[in-house]
């Protein structure tokens, strides 16, 4: 395990090196064979994480409140309504506090200011569990799941169809780069993320010895893919523009005939859930035989778990 990753925090997918995200992947898929075998372990024994949400969570929720107590740990969960964070007290001042009574945070919301300021002045590792601008721990199950379907991410294509711009993408897009993968995005000229992003990416793929397209032609996106992906066309707190999105999202919707037209049968379908069957992905595509939106779930939880036992101990 890298060492450099103790006393850490995780806010976006560019704090993590390759080599930091392949020792992550190793352990993910260590602690994932441990929990197969039921060993038991209490790595987390006597140490406290406080969950902060301001948005709703499943996955992401269960997969850190789990993975922590698993190992003997003691989450805490507080919801935006319980907490006075940002409007009757500063973040500073909830951070500093967090940190006195806390081994970690994670924080799931709206700005990716509040998560950055949660680490400055918490004093203690902070996981981002999403942002309007990233999504780093989901990224990183996403690379385990691809790993467990490819055996190695290295010179793989990975093709994301439809809001090109929201957290997803964003982050998809330096974890692929810093793999070594091949990235597509095919999105909406409105939705290509900002070209600031882009080049940042762009110098990275090309370090890895990769690239990173961004283009309007859906079936010249997916041609030759080795996984297509796709999220919600309107992410959590846009939920008013989902009737624009719809008009321009529709031609990017994965179907029977997208997944035929990348020409591989064993083409993998990922989507981080939750998703809205019907609108950006079709029923029989991801109930399909190529979908691993399931294994993709449970590696949440995982790599949650790795990225915790890496910065904690
Ligand atoms: N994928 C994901 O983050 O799911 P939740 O919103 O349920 O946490
Ligand atoms: N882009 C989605 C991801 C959900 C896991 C959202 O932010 O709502």
């Amino acid at each position: 395990m890298s060492s450099t990753l103790k006393g850490r925090s995780c806010l976006m997918m560019a704090d993590l090196s390759t080599a930091e995200i392949r020792s992550l992947l190793d352990l993910a898929h260590e602690v994932k064979r441990q929990k197969r075998m039921g060993l038991v372990t209490q790595r987390f024994q006597g140490k406290t994480l406080a969950m902060i949400f301001e948005k709703p969570s499943t996955r992401t929720r269960a997969a850190f409140e789990t993975a922590f107590a698993e190992e003997g740990g003691h989450p805490v969960f507080l919801s935006k309504d319980d907490i006075q964070l940002g409007y009757k007290e500063s973040i500073e001042d909830t951070a500093r506090v967090l940190g006195r009574m806390f081994d970690a945070i994670m924080f799931r919301g709206f700005a990716q200011s509040t998560v950055e300021a949660l680490a400055q002045w918490s004093g203690v590792p902070v996981y981002n569990g999403l942002t309007d601008m990233a999504h780093p721990t989901q990224v990183l199950a996403d690379l385990m799941t691809l790993e467990e379907a490819w055996g190695t991410l290295r010179g793989k294509t990975l093709v994301f169809c439809g809001d090109g711009r929201n957290n997803m993408s964003h982050t998809l897009m330096v974890g692929a780069a810093r793999m070594g993968m091949k990235f597509v995005i095919a999105a909406p000229e409105p939705l290509f993320p900002a070209e600031d992003d882009v080049e940042f990416c762009r110098q990275i793929a090309s370090q890895e010895g990769t690239e990173l397209i961004i283009t309007t032609d859906l079936s010249a996106a997916v041609r030759g893919a080795d996984a297509l992906y796709t999220d919600v066309w309107a992410s959590m707190g846009e939920e008013t523009l989902l009737h624009l999105r719809q008009q321009i999202l529709q031609p990017y919707q994965i179907n029977e005939a997208v997944l035929q037209m990348t020409g591989n049968p064993s083409c993998v379908f990922l989507h981080c859930l939750p998703a809205v069957k019907g609108q950006e992905v079709t029923v029989g595509v991801i109930e399909g035989p190529q979908s691993r939106v399931w294994d993709q779930a449970e590696n949440r939880k995982h790599t949650i778990k790795a990225l915790m036992l890496a910065t904690l101990l």
